[in-house]
Parts: structure tokens; sequence; C-alpha cells
């Protein structure tokens, strides 16, 4: 087996990269799902930003459909350090989960190596195979405004794992130029209830360390009140966590300017 090949199928994915012949062993395969997101079939001239964009699927994706500038941001540091603040509860297993980083590492440092790179950091090691030019950035969704201002920005299932998802919607705003892209994960997602209500329930010890559960309205309001002129749920599907073989509800929101 060839290093890399080996490195698809048996290092740390989260996403599923399908890519000349060889498919990486990811906890989601969006390209199943794609369609779900509502995005433009073309993104030429654009400038695209990812928050939270872990390997990058999305960023990738973008870049591939004519993007001319895509920056992805996230607060993994790829050196087995916790990326982000867990409940206590849940903080033993999230430094588990990151420490793969620096094991994935140290096991494939040679695939690595070879294309450049000195930490397993998956959205610059595609972008090195496809030969795309992409930036990553180390940061926060706290803290945006050093990055501008771009066309499009992505923000894909990371609110519910914030401590702060009112704040975190106002960094988007400020990055904003013309639409931003929210996709939420959610139990809260069906329902009439919980489509028309603002409700937000506490789960902060549960579900892969989500703080809250949001519901489509309570996050059509965030957005309102964070200074979007429109915002409103385009999509709902179910998404299939390949780790856990459980499938978990999503609604994506497109908010404008
Ligand atoms: C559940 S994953 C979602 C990845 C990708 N956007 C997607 O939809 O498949 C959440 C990502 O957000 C990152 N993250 C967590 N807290 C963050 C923060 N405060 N700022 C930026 N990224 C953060 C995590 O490291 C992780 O890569």
């Amino acid at each position: 087996m060839s290093d890399l090949k080996e490195l698809f199928e048996k290092g740390r994915w989260y996403h599923c990269f399908h890519h000349e012949g060889l498919t990486s062993n990811g906890t989601y395969d969006i390209e199943q799902y794609i369609k779900y997101y509502k995005f433009d079939a073309d993104y030429s001239g654009k400038t695209v930003f990812d928050v939270g964009c872990s390997d990058g699927y999305f960023t990738i994706w973008m870049k591939e459909r004519g993007a001319s500038r895509v920056c992805g941001v996230d607060s993994n540091k790829y050196d087995g350090s916790l990326a982000f603040a867990p409940s206590n509860a849940t903080k033993k297993d999230h430094e588990v989960k990151y420490m793969q980083y620096a094991e994935d590492y140290a096991r494939f440092r040679s695939v690595y190596e070879k294309f450049g790179l000195d930490s397993p950091n998956k959205l610059l090691l595609m972008s090195k195979l496809k030969a795309l030019e992409v930036e990553f950035h180390t940061g926060t969704i706290y803290d945006l405004k050093t990055y501008g201002e771009f066309d499009v920005v992505m923000c894909n299932d990371l609110l519910e794992h914030l401590r702060d998802p009112i704040t975190a919607i106002e960094q988007l705003y400020f990055a904003t130029k013309e639409k931003c892209i929210i996709t939420v994960s959610s139990a809260m997602r069906t329902g009439w209830f919980r489509q028309s209500n603002p409700v937000i329930t506490y789960q902060g010890h549960i579900s892969g360390g989500s703080f809250y559960s949001l519901s489509e309205a309570s996050v059509v309001a965030m957005c309102k009140a964070a200074g979007f002129g429109k915002a409103e749920v385009v999509s709902r599907f179910d998404m299939i966590n390949r780790v856990h073989n459980v499938k978990n509800s999503h609604f994506v929101l497109h908010a404008y300017r």
C-alpha cells in the first residue's frame, strides 16, 4: 500500500475526500449531502471564508468552483492540544480526540513532509494534492476582524459547539460582504414549534461537546439581531456520522447583508 493510500484509509480525517481513486476515511461524507447547502453553481471571482473549516471539504469545493480567494480558519492547532473549550464533563473525551491529530502526524510524518507540511492539516494536504491555492489560519470565530471581509462566508456545524453563538454570529456578520451560509446540527430541527419559536436548550454534557440545541427560529433571530437584513432556512436534512453510524439532523440557513 502506498503511504498516501494508507494515510487516506487509516489517518485521522473528519471529511471524506474522493481523490484519484482514493477516499479518505472521514466522519462525514459531505459529497452525498452537498445539494442541501444550496450553493451557487459558480463562485468565479468571489472571495470565500470558511469558519471552522476542519479538513476543509467546503473550502476546497469553493476553490474548485472558481473562487478567487478561499480562506479557512479553525481553532485546531494540529499539535494535539484541545481546539476549543468543551464543558468539563466532555473535556477528557476531547483531549483524546485532539491528541489523535498528533498521533496522525507522528505516524504519517513522511507523507506530510513530502508535501512540505509540518502538521497533519488536511486542508493544506488536499490543496497540495489538487494543486489549488488556499489560505489557512489558526484562529477563532470570536475574532474574525483580522481576516477582512469576504463575499461569501460559511460557518457549518460550529455554532452548536460554542458557548456564545451570539458573539460568533456578530463576527460572521462583520466578515460578510454579501451572503453568509450557516449550517447547524441540531436535535431541535423538527417540529412546527421548534421551527417557529426561538428556543434554545442547554445540552453541555452530551452529543459531541455541543453546548446548545439551537432551533431554526433562534438562529434566524440571532442573525437578524446581528444585523443581517434577511435570514432564511433553505433546507433540512439528516447526515450520517460514519463513526457512530447515527443520523444527525441539520438545517441550512442563508443570511444576507
Ligand atoms: C463539527 S466541526 C465542523 C467542520 C466543518 N465546518 C463541517 O461542517 O464539516 C467544528 C470545527 O470547528 C472548529 N472550532 C471549534 N471551536 C472553534 C472556534 N471557537 N473558532 C473556530 N473554529 C472552531 C473545530 O476545531 C472543528 O474543526
